[in-house]
């Protein structure tokens, strides 16, 4: 059988950090409020000018140099993304073109927070078939620009950044099982509202930010996360305690915690970045592998859950042997 194994890791964070003190100056909200409410400390934002596809790129390359292959061993890209560089061509084509490859297929996923989890569904699927053998997964977002920074309940909750990795067809056991599933009736409850519409003024790009009903979001995520967990392991016929580490989806730590919780997971088993870097949506799953796989946490042979949850509503899950 062909497995789809996790060669490398790699991440970027711009260089800008604004911390909750930051936000006190603009807005009515607190440091104290931040951290309690959502354990956020701080998140990095994308200077003028740079992309969706930039941030994208040097997450790549960090992945392809852990891995040890030139681009041109590149069969297959795809990008989960909600803020890509253009309408179209999509992120992938353009990074495609920087990688300076030509010919495989290359192309964008949009599936909210949950869109890394359904890329690397995809990906291990082109794997296990034979279509592919190296595969570059990437989440990369620039949120700060679908942000309404007037409105608190959002502003405080969200950051740029992107995570990638490269998938290599191998006959050594990986990716075990990929879960995704949507549901659209929970559309108004998360989402920018603007788009082309209805109109034949073309695309409306004022007032495209984000909104949410914070506190439904945050009831279904929990529930939501505990049912795909349950699935995964079920589904596999394994216990919640084999599992090495969790890596969750880093929207909110309380929501990350209640997962654990369901897992019967100690925290000392579930990688934590949404201090670091608050919910950067589709890169939050792979920012949060890179960095327990580079400070040695995440370690060869261990069972790994990833777990996510988006606008949608979307969710997903991949039980993956390192
Ligand atoms: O990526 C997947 C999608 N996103 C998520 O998973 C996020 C899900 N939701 C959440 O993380 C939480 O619901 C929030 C962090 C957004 C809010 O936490 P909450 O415990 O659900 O609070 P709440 O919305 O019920 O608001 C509590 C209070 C309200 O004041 P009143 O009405 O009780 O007087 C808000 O107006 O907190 C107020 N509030 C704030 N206060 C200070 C809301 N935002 C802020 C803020 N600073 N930034």
């Amino acid at each position: 059988m062909t497995y789809s194994r996790i060669a490398g890791t790699g991440a970027y964070l711009p260089e800008k950090v604004v911390a909750n003190k930051d936000l006190e100056k603009s807005m009515e909200t607190s440091d104290e409020w931040i951290r309690e409410r959502t354990g956020i400390c701080r998140r990095h934002i994308a200077a003028d000018g740079e992309t969706c596809s930039d941030m994208a790129l040097a997450a790549a390359r960090q992945a392809m140099e852990m891995a040890e292959i030139e681009a041109t061993a590149i069969d297959l890209i795809i990008v989960g993304t909600v803020t890509p560089d253009k309408l179209f061509p999509s992120t992938a084509c353009i990074i495609q073109r920087r990688l300076g490859i030509h010919g495989c297929p290359a192309f964008d996923i949009q599936a909210a927070c949950s869109g890394f989890v359904y890329a690397l569904d995809v990906a291990n699927r082109q794997i296990q078939t034979g279509a592919a053998t190296t595969a570059l997964v990437i989440g990369s977002e620039v949120l700060s620009r679908i942000t309404d920074w007037e409105d608190r309940g959002t502003a405080v909750l969200f950051g740029d950044g992107a995570g990638a990795v490269i998938l290599q067809a191998s006959d050594e056991q990986g990716i075990i099982s990929t879960h995704i599933h949507s549901d659209g009736q929970y559309e108004d409850l998360l989402h920018v509202p603007q788009g082309f519409g209805t109109s034949s003024d073309g695309l409306r790009t004022e007032g495209a930010f984000i909104q949410m009903d914070g506190n439904a979001v945050f009831r279904r995520a929990v529930a939501t996360l505990g049912s795909i967990a349950r699935e995964t392991l079920a589904g596999n016929g394994i216990d919640k305690h084999d599992i090495d580490w969790l890596i969750p989806h880093q929207a909110n730590l309380r929501i990350i915690s209640a997962a654990a919780k369901k897992l019967d997971l100690s925290m000392d088993h579930v990688v934590v970045t949404v201090d670091e870097h608050a919910n950067t949506s589709s890169a939050s799953i792979p920012l949060a592998l890179n960095t327990a796989v580079r400070d040695g946490r995440i370690q060869r042979g261990q069972l790994l859950l990833f777990e996510a949850f988006g606008a949608g509503f979307t969710w997903g899950s991949a039980l993956i042997r390192f």
